[in-house]
């Protein structure tokens, strides 16, 4: 059974935005929060923060990627920023000279602002300057790397985008708890615009989920990492390397799984 140490109180940085979040150490020894509003943690305690980040989305995508000169990252939602600011320290430590362009709705502008006294991973100390940046201006920029965070409801500020997608980072809360940001309508506003071999990471594995990304020109198939429970990864295009799921099949055995729609939760 998985240990979740809930330390509020503990630190200034919880103590500022009770009572609506709380400190949680993950097993990684990496920190995240407690959302109250969404009775639900910001990452799996059992995966970790950064691990979860790492293996789940930023290894599966720049592994396909990280040859390309220039990539365009889409990070549903900001949150912590763990998944940006791993790709930076994933990027930097591997010396990769990708150019990355990352864009990424966020709802909390109060959580963004306080994050520079946030509790982050000794890996993350080298990014110290950008996460400071991105707390006060929501943009970071330099020779390699552009952050720009998209104040205000994803389901708005999505569809203006008009930059074509590489790599889709979709870590929202759990459809059980903010379902807008997993529907059928939700994935067609991203497949828009996701270039014909872009690649979407998830931690969900939902037959919903699942189909409603198949439902929308995407292939799906499995991720398996080291220490870390299964996930998902989609594209518009076969990819080699990973466990494909025939979807066809999967609804042939499955007929009552449904992909889930807006006007359900509207
Ligand atoms: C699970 S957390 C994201 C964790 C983040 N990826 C990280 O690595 O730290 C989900 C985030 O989505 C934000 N959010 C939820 N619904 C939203 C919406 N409709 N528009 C914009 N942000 C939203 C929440 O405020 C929260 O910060």
């Amino acid at each position: 059974m998985a240990t979740v140490q809930e330390r509020e109180g503990q630190s200034v940085y919880c103590e500022s935005l009770r009572p609506q979040k709380s400190l949680l150490l993950c097993e990684d020894g990496t920190h995240t929060l407690f959302s109250k509003e969404f009775n639900e943690p910001y990452h799996s305690t059992r995966d970790g923060a950064l691990h979860e980040s790492l293996e789940k989305h930023v290894k599966p995508a720049f592994t396909r990627k990280q040859h390309q000169k220039e990539v365009t990252v889409l990070d549903i939602c900001f949150g912590l920023g763990y998944n940006t600011f791993a790709t930076l320290y994933y990027l930097k430590k591997h010396h990769f000279t990708t150019k990355v362009h990352i864009v990424s709705p966020e709802f909390d502008t109060e959580l963004v602002r306080t994050l520079y006294r946030f509790d982050y991973p000794p890996e993350f100390d080298m990014l110290k300057p950008v996460i400071e940046k991105i707390s006060r201006d929501f943009y970071y920029e330099d020779a390699q790397f552009k952050i720009e965070i998209l104040p205000g409801d994803a389901r708005e500020t999505i569809p203006k985008i008009q930059e074509k997608i590489d790599i889709v980072y979709q870590d929202a809360f759990s459809p059980a708890h903010n379902p807008l940001l997993w529907t059928k309508e939700w994935f067609s506003d991203l497949r828009a615009l996701c270039h014909t071999d872009a690649i979407v990471t998830t931690y969900s594995t939902a037959a919903a989920i699942r189909l409603g990304l198949y439902e929308n020109g995407f292939y799906i198939f499995i991720h398996r990492a080291e220490k870390m429970r299964f996930s998902t990864v989609a594209s518009p295009i076969l990819l080699e390397g990973l466990e494909y799921i025939d979807m066809e099949l999967k609804k042939e055995r499955n007929r009552k799984a449904r992909s889930l729609r807006d006007v359900d939760f509207r």
